[in-house]
């Protein structure tokens, strides 16, 4: 085989395996032998820089970084949608009797179909395809003209750089846009966001977190190197099309849904969510059902868009300046609030960990009542410089834990003070310490601790191979409270008297935590464990005793 026809197979099976990976979840192949191919291509390609492709595989970050992104003038407009704030369902309603007026559809003519889609909290993009292969990635910009970022756009696992002429179920148009958000996952940003506060903590200059995915998606787009871009882990849906030619969408598409389907079938994400739904009660039920879902999705949404599904239909309506008349957003309460900083608390976890927790006004943030935010750490509490009396921006989305965003400067008080860590343990009074290249601060008071006690054997009572059912954080805050329970060992000792003297416990509770606490003694890893707990508890801790410090006496 010659070397020509080795890469361009090459090729093809890295782009069938990269839309298998990042688009489908579902590789074939383990990433070592995605690797070997990539640089059995790589090393075809040092041979013969002459056969190197834009499209290639090797290609994803290849690009030096710019002095400023180009212009890009849409052939097809980017138009925004009309975006309402509907917490009830009567705006699905009223976008439905929109849609019939102008129809001119009587009460008696059937109901309309629509499809309704997420509205992700990302970037709107531009793909532009030319038989089959990526040549331009663009920013929305005023919706006229926007940003060439195609190097950028290029690092996106999920955005196929050649549509497969093999995986198509209708020929490809010679040009082909296709438009969708560019987001971050949720997690991704999390991770990205803990590495920037590890390279922060380890002196790194210039670096920062980022406030939302939202804005860590928009800078790694809008980054001009795309080494730094590839970096940030980015990705991508499809929810429509601008320039198709030579046959337009209309003539190959019937409905939106068909066009989806196809997108999805040419290698593009899709949401899995997208649904056809009839008329204003089929909107409500999905505006309802996303409502109920949005915490646990893997990303940021901040509504539900909902398009009438027929293209001939969407034609017959047209835009209304510019937005469209077949679609609507819907918007949902948002994840970012503002609100005041009441004090702020430094909070031991079980291996003493110290974490800065600032205490809020509370304030309903994406669909709960927020009164703590977490500050991460010392650095984290600097770089936002959050002071008590300060107004500042939570943000609460899916299942993370509320964090300030940022502080309104102009808003604080005069004479706030800035916050310092403690250099004792708030609980203990053992010395905090950070080691060098460490983001935290650590009490060092080890189980002496009480906090760390408490933390401890909750940790110890809710492993699943042990569960002893009714010792919750409540009881074994008493319990180490009241001295009744100071190791571990001391909780297998434990007499109905001691239970009994507790507040609001009856005997019969009392009773049942006991017979729990025997149960436990039996399974082997409880034996093993209690072992080792016994010897460990009898060693000191490892630094400062009370009275080195400012508390004397444990609390
Ligand atoms: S359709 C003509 N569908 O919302 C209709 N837009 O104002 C064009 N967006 O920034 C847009 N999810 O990037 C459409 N499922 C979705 C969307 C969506 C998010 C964004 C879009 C633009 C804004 C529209």
């Amino acid at each position: 085989m010659s070397d020509a026809s080795q890469i361009e197979q090459l090729r093809q099976a890295l782009h069938r395996h990269a839309h298998l990976y990042y688009v489908l979840d579902a590789p074939e192949i383990p990433d070592a032998e995605y690797d070997r191919l990539f640089r059995e291509l790589q090393a075809l390609e040092a041979r013969h820089p002459e056969l190197i492709a834009p499209d290639s595989p090797t290609q994803r970050v290849g690009g030096k970084a710019l002095d400023q992104f180009l212009p890009v003038r849409h052939a097809v407009p980017m138009l925004s949608i009309r975006t309402e704030t509907d917490t009830e369902s009567s705006g699905a309603k009223n976008f439905d009797a929109r849609v019939r007026r102008e129809l001119e559809w009587t009460e008696d003519a059937a109901a309309v179909e629509y499809v309704a889609e997420l509205k992700f909290d990302g970037l709107a993009m531009n793909l532009r395809y030319e038989r089959g292969v990526l040549v331009q990635a663009a920013t929305r910009g005023d919706g006229e003209t926007g940003e060439d970022v195609t190097q950028n756009i290029r690092t996106i696992g999920q955005i196929p750089l050649r549509i497969e002429p093999g995986s198509q179920w209708m020929p490809l148009p010679d040009v082909l846009e296709v438009r969708g958000e560019v987001y971050m996952r949720r997690d991704d940003f999390e991770a990205l966001n803990e590495r920037q506060r590890e390279r922060i903590a380890a002196g790194a200059k210039g670096e920062k977190t980022f406030v939302n995915p939202r804005n860590a998606a928009a800078g790694a787009v809008r980054q001009l190197d795309p080494a730094i871009a590839a970096q940030r882990p980015l990705s991508f849906f499809a929810y429509g099309v601008g320039e198709i030619a030579p046959r337009p969408a209309t003539e190959l598409f019937s409905t939106h849904m068909e066009l989806l389907q196809t997108l999805k079938a040419w290698g593009f994400p899709v949401a899995s969510q997208v649904q056809v739904v009839v008329g204003a009660p089929g909107l409500v039920a999905y505006h309802q059902r996303i409502a109920r879902e949005r915490d646990a999705l893997p990303f940021d949404i901040d509504g539900v868009v909902y398009k009438v599904n027929s293209l001939a239909l969407q034609q017959r309506l047209g835009f209304v300046t510019r937005e469209p008349r077949w679609a609507v957003a819907h918007k949902y309460p948002a994840q970012e609030q503002l609100t005041t900083v009441l004090g702020i608390d430094v909070q031991v976890g079980r291996t003493g960990k110290l974490t800065p927790v600032a205490k809020l006004a509370p304030v309903f943030v994406g669909g709960v009542t927020v009164t703590n935010a977490t500050l991460h750490n010392e650095d984290e509490a600097r770089r936002k410089d959050v002071r008590v009396g300060d107004t500042v921006v939570v943000r609460r989305a899916g299942d993370v834990i509320p964090e300030v965003v940022s502080v309104l400067v102009e808003k604080r008080v005069e004479g706030a003070a800035l916050f310092t860590m403690p250099r004792v343990c708030p609980v203990c009074g053992s010395d905090a310490v950070r080691e060098d290249g460490e983001a935290d601060y650590r009490c060092t008071g080890g189980l002496f601790c009480s906090a760390q006690r408490k933390q401890a054997i909750l940790h110890f009572a809710q492993r699943r191979a042990v569960e002893i059912e009714g010792l919750g954080d409540k009881l074994v805050e008493q319990l180490v409270d009241a001295n009744v329970v100071r190791t571990l060992p001391d909780l297998y000792r434990l007499g109905l008297n001691a239970l009994v003297s507790l507040d609001r416990m009856a005997e019969k509770s009392a009773q049942n935590i006991i017979d729990a606490l025997e149960k436990s003694k039996h399974t082997t890893l409880s034996a093993l464990f209690l072992d080792w707990a016994s010897a460990m508890w009898a060693r000191p801790p490892r630094k400062s005793w009370p009275g080195t410090s400012a508390r004397s006496t444990p609390s």
